[in-house]
């Protein structure tokens, strides 16, 4: 035994004493809310394919992603390779790089109404620069979004997000809820909040602010609306009010782009003008892009005629980024894709199964590579029917943990992400664990 490992603590107690001193050079001990967890968060040692080591030594399945990021899992060795090889050329320059051409290429060629793209650093600074993209081009300053919907951390994105019982308000008319306190009142008064999947009340919404509306936006499979998915009638309602009221439509594809080969869009016959990216098109480093037709596009061009919307950012485009990211998403070939999304047909029909076997309530929302577990026997089909008060949060909990007892980890949404390194032998190590976790919360359901 070597000194360090005698002064290693047992298990357990190694994550107590890193949570501690995380606490003191950390606000809560955290980087991100979604780490965190009582009576501490886990601490990773290494990861490799779709497992996931902590620093006590125990390995468990990875159904979370990273939230939904890392479609190849963890340190696919082709991502791996060409990265360090990358970095060891530079990781930031002040001039471009071939690379970021090559994923622009692969990007605009893979969905048909990408004529242009920009890159960024993350989700949140895409469906920023999307929002500011249709406000520079329409000339007009108001967004329409669904309530419930995450859309990342700029103010405008983020209005009623956590819109809730106390707030929300009547359905005919949702409030513009503040997610942060000091909310400038400014931008509650230019968001428009409609209820999604509601065709009528959307359209009576949206008529009241018509002239003023730069976009809606919609997210087509949206995580925080219980991954409930847009119906096709609703997004072509969307799309014929955005055409004859002089505004954009917007897609946040930030996470549901895995779902089909070129992204959710591709599962309705009308198209967004302009698309936000994020997640898998980075191959597990840092990355945001925004895409869409080349006459709204160009107003990001400084040398162009209708330059409008100048656009920075020290790391957007870094060639670390662009490498991993033209990589992962050369090797999501349709092929691919296809696999990946039959896995988890798979893997839902046996957490069906399980949920069967254990008699409680569930139902699975979701597309795709994507999908989510609810404690109900009917799916939810909007955000107030998808609505998860502080019981049933406190349930979600107990399972949540019981399954990292079963050694997966899920996102604390109840929600199931694949990579395309996950065989059935994971899959039923996925189902036969939601057979032991819903055993384990099945008293509290009917309690
Ligand atoms: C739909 C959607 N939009 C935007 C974001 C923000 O992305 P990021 O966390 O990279 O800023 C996310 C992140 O989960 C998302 O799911």
């Amino acid at each position: 035994m070597t000194s360090q490992e005698e002064s290693m603590p047992v298990n357990g107690k190694m994550e107590e004493q890193l949570y501690r001193k995380a606490c003191e050079v950390l606000p809560g001990g955290i980087s991100r809310n979604v780490v965190y967890r009582k009576p501490h968060p886990f601490y990773v040692s290494e990861a490799s394919g779709c497992y996931v080591t902590d620093v006590n030594g125990v390995k468990r399945v990875d159904f979370a992603n990273n939230i939904a990021s890392l479609i190849h899992g963890h340190a696919h060795p082709r991502i791996v390779e060409a990265v360090t090889r990358q970095i060891s050329r530079g990781t930031a320059f002040t001039i471009g790089t071939e690379v970021e051409i090559e994923h622009a290429e692969l990007m605009c060629n893979r969905v048909p109404g990408f004529d242009k793209i920009r890159f960024v650093n993350s989700g949140t600074e895409a469906v920023m620069g999307m929002i500011k993209t249709a406000r520079a081009f329409t000339g007009k300053p108001k967004i329409a979004k669904a309530e419930g919907g995450y859309h990342g951390s700029f103010d405008a994105a983020e209005v009623s997000q956590s819109a809730n019982p106390s707030n929300w308000g009547d359905i005919g008319s949702p409030n513009s809820v503040a997610h942060v306190p000091g909310t400038p009142q400014g931008v509650l008064d230019n968001v428009v909040v409609y209820p999604f999947n509601d065709i009528e009340r959307t359209i009576n919404i949206l008529n009241r602010h018509a002239g003023e509306i730069a976009c809606v936006i919609i997210d087509p499979v949206p995580h925080r609306i219980g991954m409930v998915q847009a119906t096709p009638e609703f997004v072509e309602a969307l799309y014929h009010w955005t055409r004859q009221n002089k505004a954009l439509l917007c897609f946040d594809e930030v996470i549901c782009f895995r779902v089909d080969y070129e992204g959710a869009q591709s599962g309705y016959n009308v198209k967004p003008d302009l698309t936000s990216l994020g997640k898998i098109i980075g191959g597990g480093f840092p990355i945001g892009a925004f895409a869409g037709r080349e006459e709204i596009m160009n107003i990001l061009d400084p040398g162009g005629s209708d330059f409008r919307f100048p656009l920075s950012g020290t790391f957007s485009a870094n060639p670390v980024s662009m490498t991993a990211g033209k990589i992962a998403m050369e090797m999501l070939d349709r092929d691919a894709v296809a696999n990946l999304n039959s896995n988890s047909a798979i893997a839902i029909r046996q957490i069906k199964e399980a949920g069967k076997l254990a008699g409680i309530p569930l139902s699975i929302t979701g597309k795709g590579s994507m999908f989510k577990v609810h404690f109900r026997d009917v799916a939810p089909t909007t955000f107030r029917e998808s609505y998860e008060d502080a019981a049933m949060k406190k349930i979600m909990t107990l399972f949540l943990d019981k399954m990292y007892e079963e050694k997966i980890i899920m996102i604390n949404s109840c929600s199931c992400v694949l990579s395309t390194v996950i065989t059935q032998k994971e899959i039923d190590i996925l189902s036969e664990a939601m057979l032991n976790s819903f055993r384990h919360i099945k008293p509290f359901l009917n309690a």
